[in-house]
């Protein structure tokens, strides 16, 4: 296990079978290659959270809960509804919150990041979910990745084609994978 990459899980804030944030999650992913192990955490099949259903929770859930469990890093690629955190996604975040004691949040490492047509790039979305993994124990990457979608930016091949937009986001996933590779080990004997 002393080289194996660290593992992370990659949630894309939306259930849009189009979606603009999983291509950008696709391209990220790419940008990581050979730095971890990325893998895409559906969210879109989880029932709406109650705390009735906590003691026994459905197969989705602990499949879910499961692949939070393994991962070192939490990559979540999100679009902004109504200037805030999409209901898919604040519902995983509850469901990975819950129940009390069995949180997956703690000690994982976070990158935020997201991407709309519109000017601001999900930077509302995102500074509301900062404020909630943080609170939930993550720790994550600092500096601020909103991205304004432009069409073709990532094309079919999941590449960013834009060169400056390339470059920024790729600085971001190095010194997240130098972060997650850090923590991990840590994590791993904590
Ligand atoms: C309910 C709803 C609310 C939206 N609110 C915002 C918003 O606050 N800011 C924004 O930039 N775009 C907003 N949009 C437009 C989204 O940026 C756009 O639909 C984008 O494609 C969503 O990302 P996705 O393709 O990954 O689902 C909204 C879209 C929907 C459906």
């Amino acid at each position: 296990m002393a080289n194996a990459l660290p593992n992370v899980a990659v949630i894309v804030g939306s259930n849009r079978r189009d979606s603009l944030n999983r291509k950008l999650a696709q391209a990220l992913v790419k940008l990581g290659a050979g730095k971890f192990d990325a893998h895409f955490v559906r969210i879109d099949d989880l029932p709406l959270y109650n705390q009735d259903n906590e003691g026994s929770p459905p197969p989705e859930v602990l499949r879910y809960k499961s692949e939070l469990a393994r991962a070192d890093g939490i990559l979540i690629v999100t679009p902004e509804h109504d200037r805030s955190i999409p209901a898919v996604l604040k519902n995983a975040v509850d469901w990975g919150a819950r129940p009390w004691g069995k949180s997956n949040w703690p000690g994982k490492v976070g990158f935020i990041t997201g991407t709309s047509p519109g000017a601001i790039g999900t930077a509302l979305a995102q500074q509301h979910l900062r404020s909630v993994m943080l609170g939930l124990g993550v720790t994550l990457l600092g500096g601020e990745a909103y991205i304004s979608f432009k069409p073709n930016l990532v094309d079919d091949q999941g590449n960013i084609t834009d060169e400056s937009t390339r470059n920024f986001l790729q600085g971001f996933v190095d010194r997240f994978a130098d972060l997650v590779g850090k923590l991990a080990p840590a994590r791993a004997t904590a």
